[in-house]
C-alpha cells in the first residue's frame, strides 16, 4: 500500500496537489517516523546503500531521505572526505533529519528542501544515488530517474528499493474491505520488471534487480497500529471512519495473535526489490 490516499470516485490528482498531499501526510509523521521501536525503513535502506558499495570520498545523492535512513547509511560509508547531500519534500522531514545529522556530528551531510522528481543540483556531481521506497511516490519516475542520471558522473551507480507486491503486504489486506479501489493509488507500473525498464528507459546501463526477504516484527498490536500510522499509511488510515479503524485494529489485533511466535512477536516477510543502474561511459 504505497500510494496517496484518493477520495472515492476522484480521478487522478494533478501532480502539485499529489506532491502537496505527500509532503502533508510526511510532514505529520516525521517525528514518529521509523522511531517506533519497529526495524524496517532502515535495515532496508542500508541493504540498498551496500549494494552499491560507496567508497570513502565518495559524493552521494539520497533522493526522498526521510528520516536519513540511507542518509546515514551513506555517510558511515562516505565517510568525512566524502559528502552526502539528501533532499526531501516535507519540511519537517528535513527539519529533523537536519537536527540528527547536526547531532550526530556529521558535516558531510546535507539536507535540503527539494523535489527529488526535478532536483536542481548541479549536473555530473555525484558518484552514486540512492533512493529507498520513493520512486513509487513520483507522478513521473522514469523522468526522475532520467534527470538522477544526469546528476551523476559516467560510471555513477544507481539504486532504489521499491516493493514487489503494489497492495496485500504488511497485513495490507486488512484495510482493503474498508477502501474504495481508488485509494490504492500509486502502485500501477512497480510490478515484476517494470523498476528494471524504466531505470534503463532513463538511459541506465547494466541494469539488474535483487531481491531480499526482509522481516519485520510486532511485539503487539498497539506497536503495528503505531508503526502503521507511522509511514505513508498514515494516510490509507485517514480515510477510515472511526468505527472502521477500530474494525481494522481488531482484525490485526486477532491476526498477530494467531501469528505469535514462542517469543511473544510476529514476523512478517516482505520481499524487497533492489534495483541498480550504471550510467554509461
Ligand atoms: C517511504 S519514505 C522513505 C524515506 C527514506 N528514504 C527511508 O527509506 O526511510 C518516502 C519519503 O519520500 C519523500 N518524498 C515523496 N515524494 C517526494 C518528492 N517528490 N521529492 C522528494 N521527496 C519525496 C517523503 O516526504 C518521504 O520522506
Amino acid at each position: 500500500m504505497t500510494g496517496v490516499a484518493r477520495q472515492p470516485g476522484a480521478g487522478p490528482l494533478p501532480a502539485a496537489e499529489r506532491s502537496r498531499r505527500i509532503a502533508e501526510v510526511f510532514d505529520e509523521v516525521a517525528e514518529c517516523y521509523d522511531n517506533v521501536g519497529v526495524a524496517w525503513f532502515t535495515p532496508i535502506a542500508r541493504e540498498l546503500v551496500a549494494r552499491l558499495a560507496p567508497e570513502a570520498g565518495e559524493r552521494a545523492l539520497d533522493l526522498g531521505c526521510g528520516r536519513g535512513a540511507a542518509t546515514f547509511a551513506l555517510a558511515d560509508a562516505v565517510g568525512p572526505a566524502g559528502r552526502v547531500t539528501a533532499v526531501d519534500l516535507s519540511r519537517r522531514m528535513v527539519a529533523a533529519t537536519t537536527a540528527d545529522a547536526a547531532a550526530q556530528g556529521r558535516p558531510q551531510v546535507e539536507v535540503l528542501l527539494m523535489d527529488a522528481g526535478t532536483p536542481s543540483l548541479p549536473p555530473a556531481s555525484y558518484d552514486l544515488a540512492v533512493a529507498s521506497f520513493v520512486l513509487f511516490f513520483l507522478p513521473a519516475p522514469v523522468a526522475a530517474l532520467r534527470a538522477w542520471r544526469r546528476l551523476l558522473v559516467p560510471g555513477g551507480r544507481v539504486g532504489v528499493s521499491t516493493f514487489t507486491r503494489t497492495r496485500g503486504g504488511l497485513l495490507d489486506d486488512l484495510f482493503l474491505p474498508y477502501l474504495p479501489e481508488p485509494a490504492f493509488g500509486g502502485g500501477a507500473g512497480f510490478g515484476s520488471d517494470d523498476v528494471a525498464r524504466m531505470v534503463t528507459a532513463a538511459g541506465f546501463g547494466q541494469v539488474r534487480s535483487e531481491h531480499a526477504d526482509i522481516e519485520v516484527r510486532f511485539g503487539s498490536v498497539d506497536q503495528w497500529y503505531a508503526w502503521s500510522r507511522s509511514h505513508g499509511q498514515r494516510a490509507i488510515w485517514q480515510l477510515l471512519s472511526e468505527p472502521d479503524r477500530r474494525r481494522v485494529r481488531a482484525e490485526a489485533a486477532s491476526w498477530l495473535a494467531g501469528h505469535r511466535h514462542r517469543d511473544g512477536t510476529t514476523r512478517v516477510t516482505e520481499r524487497i526489490r533492489f534495483t541498480i543502474g550504471i550510467v554509461p561511459p
